[in-house]
């Protein structure tokens, strides 16, 4: 494994916790974007599907009652609390036609040519190397095999990190400037750029289409959702060495930021994705 595979194996198995916790309020933000990227791969009953970057399985149980009895999902996920959280739903679900593997999915030895498709809501921006790891699941999917997925547009198209980003920024200064190609959420923001991974990973048929809708952070008390902030945006990430008046200085900059978007039917910021779909 390579350090920066290493890294990020590590991080997200930091984070795991922290995504189980916030699991519900999680998948009310993402469930309409892995609703157009299941859509797009279209699973029959039989069909044998990876799902890649599983995190906590919602994703994994929702293809497994497409594909069936007869059809089988395995969710691949870096996160080792993850995949502990999706294997007892899987099981409470009583969806004996799910397995999951904890793996980097970019470097994995699948069963070769053995998949009909391979699916990811927001779980395939991560990959250390992005042409090796493509590759990887070309040839884990069956000639003709599907892959769709779900990925994120640039930072500023997505109110729901660049609003809190600027709230924290007002205190902290703006952030280091970052590699938009290294591993990350936004890796995969430019087209082009997921154009010639996917080509150069021996991918064909390859459509990317924009996907623009309203992303629901949901309801709940200020401080409640000041802690969702900070725990999960890597934008707010507060120096560990922060002092007291400082911290408290950007958890009121985010109180603001959550009480100037409050409604009554909860907050709702903008969201701005790929679907993305091709074949093996
Ligand atoms: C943004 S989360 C999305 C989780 C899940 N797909 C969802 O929609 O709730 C990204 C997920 O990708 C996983 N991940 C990151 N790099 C990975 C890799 N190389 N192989 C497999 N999983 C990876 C992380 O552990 C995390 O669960």
């Amino acid at each position: 494994m390579t350090n920066v595979a290493e890294e990020l194996r590590s991080y997200w198995n930091d984070r795991g916790p922290v995504w189980v916790e916030y699991r519900e309020r999680l998948d009310g933000m993402l469930a309409p974007l892995g609703e157009a990227a299941v859509a797009r791969l279209h699973p029959d009953p039989g069909e044998h599907v990876l799902d890649i970057g599983c995190g906590t399985g919602t994703t994994s149980l929702e293809l497994a009652r497409l594909v069936g009895a007869s059809g089988h999902v395995i969710g691949v996920d870096v996160s080792a609390p993850m995949l502990d959280e999706a294997r007892r739903r899987a099981a409470d679900a009583g969806l004996d036609n799910t397995s999951f593997v904890v793996a980097d999915a970019g470097a994995h030895q699948f069963e070769p040519r053995h998949y009909d498709g391979a699916f990811s809501r927001m779980g395939i921006m991560f990959f250390a190397e992005p042409v090796a790891g493509f590759a990887n699941l070309r040839r884990a999917l069956r000639p003709g095999g599907r892959l769709s997925f779900v990925c994120w547009r640039s930072p500023s198209e997505n109110s729901w990190v660049t609003e809190p980003g600027q709230a924290v920024a007002e205190v902290l200064g703006p952030p280091a400037p970052m590699d938009p190609d290294a591993p990350g959420p936004f890796s995969l923001a430019s087209a082009d750029r997921i154009s010639s991974i996917l080509t150069e990973a021996g991918l064909v048929d390859i459509d990317i289409t924009p996907h623009d809708l309203p992303l629901s952070i949901g309801i709940g008390a200020t401080d409640e959702l000041v802690r969702y902030y900070l725990d999960l945006l890597p934008a707010t990430a507060i120096p560990e060495n922060a002092e007291v008046h400082v911290i408290d200085r950007v958890k009121a900059a985010l109180g603001a930021m959550v009480e100037r978007r409050r409604t009554p039917d909860g907050i709702t910021m903008g969201g701005a994705a790929w679907l993305v779909s091709a074949r093996a």
